[in-house]
């Protein structure tokens, strides 16, 4: 126990079990309590995923960005699978990742904050907590940190021990993350090895190919001016944080470790912990439990999000008005977001409170095609993302990030782009266990429109 209270509510002081007294939406319906006590005291003696200084490293970036002075690019799965951890498709997510932020970095000539939903997006909220199918009810998927897809019985039963085995598959991405961007992979003078092989030959490959070309050229003239590339360690490695949606408070809690440094609270399961559109009640678990983290959080505002209800959550989460700390990620939709997100804008700002805003252009412009199909337009993706740019420019607030959901894998569940994924496109590599993220080329063409709007 800290000494710390909670604004806002009763004399609670917190802790990392302090959320229990509060309603908590979104958990799973466990029913072997004992099973789940074990879980989560198995998981309290492991180590720590990330460490204390590093998530402090984010802050200082975050508080760059709430300056005006970088953008972040929050990017990767919407829901990661158990059966994703191979070294491919961490690789070539990575690879998206770099090559978008090389695109906005170079493009629009800001500092780049890379944040991964990655190694331990393995919880997801569900709209019903049941599904049906030809008369059969069974428990929602709720990600595979909770159970599995498979539509029986057995598979979607609340399985404690997949904590244990998400920490595992967390560990092994992280390691294999920090191997590539620190071991020579992100090396900036292998920009051109980070073009996906399908995408080298499209237009987006083209275009980025282009780029990688000049930057080539700018690191031959300042080697030629006799600068030592060899020692500009900027160069050769790349930051890249983790983050996920901390959903379920119990795999959260059991890896909250106070820091040996300072005393403080860290969640020490990602780097950077967010909370979602359905669990950011102010008097809920969920917000009580990232009020007490030190790490630097998210929160998620949909088009039902009022002014006061963002200061109050700016209150709450940042009391100490902390620059980095609190990144607010409107999803209002392309149609809402001018009307949505100006008032709230204007509040924030009214109140004092430093906040990176960040736009998340996908989970509001999401619906369900006549195929069947849950599929987003690039084209609504664009207009959220103007419509943001538009509203941040009229209120004088700095337009921070981006927040989507990609793969490095070829699919087809976003429609639309520049080598365009059409209507009848969709069934043919639509692999997506929970929302539909942008393929490879979707995401450069989409980095491509950021760095313009950026730069203008
Ligand atoms: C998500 O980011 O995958 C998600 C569920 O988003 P939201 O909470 O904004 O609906
Ligand atoms: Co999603």
């Amino acid at each position: 126990m800290t000494t710390q209270t909670t604004p806002g509510l009763s004399e609670t002081p917190w802790s990392p079990r302090s959320w229990r007294d509060l309603p908590a939406d979104q958990q799973p319906p466990w029913d072997d309590p004992a099973a789940l006590d074990e879980a989560m005291a198995e998981l309290s003696r492991w180590p720590p995923l990330v460490f204390a200084g590093e998530a402090r490293d984010l802050t200082a970036a975050l508080g760059d960005v709430c300056a005006g002075r970088g953008f972040l690019l929050h990017a990767g799965d919407c829901a990661e699978s158990f059966d994703g951890v191979g070294a491919d498709a961490i690789r070539d997510k990575l690879k998206v990742i770099l090559q978008m932020a090389v695109v906005l970095t170079y493009g629009a000539g800001v500092k780049t904050v890379k944040v991964g939903r990655i190694a331990g997006q393995y919880a997801k909220p569900r709209s019903s907590p049941a599904e049906s199918r030809d008369g059969v009810e069974l428990p929602s998927f709720r990600g595979h940190m909770v159970n599995d897809i498979a539509f029986e019985a057995a598979a979607r039963r609340p399985d404690p021990g997949r904590l244990l085995e998400s920490y595992h598959h967390a560990a092994a991405t992280l390691n294999l993350l920090r191997a590539f961007t620190k071991g020579g992979f992100a090396d900036l003078r292998r920009i051109h090895a980070w073009n996906l092989e399908f995408a080298a030959a499209s237009s987006e490959g083209a275009r980025y190919e282009q780029v990688a070309a000049e930057i080539d050229r700018a690191l031959r003239f300042m080697a030629a001016c006799g600068i030592d590339l060899d020692r500009e360690k900027s160069l050769h490695e790349v930051d890249l944080y983790t983050s996920h949606e901390a959903l379920i408070l119990g795999y959260e809690e059991s890896l909250t470790r106070r820091d040996s440094l300072t005393g403080d609270w860290y969640d020490c399961s990602a780097h950077l912990l967010w909370i979602g559109e359905r669990t950011r009640r102010l008097d809920g678990a969920h917000v009580e439990f990232l009020s007490g983290v030190r790490n630097p959080i998210g929160c998620k505002l949909g088009p039902a999000a009022t002014a006061a209800e963002a200061v109050a959550l700016c209150e709450r989460l940042n009391p100490d008005r902390e620059p980095g700390r609190l990144t607010l990620i409107s999803r209002m939709g392309a149609g809402r977001v001018r009307d949505a997100l100006a008032p709230i804008l204007r509040g924030v700002a009214e109140a004092g409170h430093p906040v990176v805003w960040a736009c998340d252009p996908m989970h509001a412009n999401t619906f369900t095609h006549a195929s069947g199909y849950k599929t987003r337009r690039l084209d609504d993706v664009m207009a959220e993302l103007r419509g943001f740019f538009e509203v941040c420019r009229d209120t004088g607030t700095w337009p921070g990030g981006l927040h989507i959901e990609l793969t490095g894998d070829d699919v087809t569940e976003c429609l639309g782009g520049s080598e365009e994924v059409t209507d009848a496109d969709l069934e043919s590599r639509y692999e997506t266990m929970c929302d539909p993220r942008l393929n490879a080329l979707q995401s450069l063409d989409l980095a491509f429109e950021v760095a313009e709007l950026l730069r203008s």
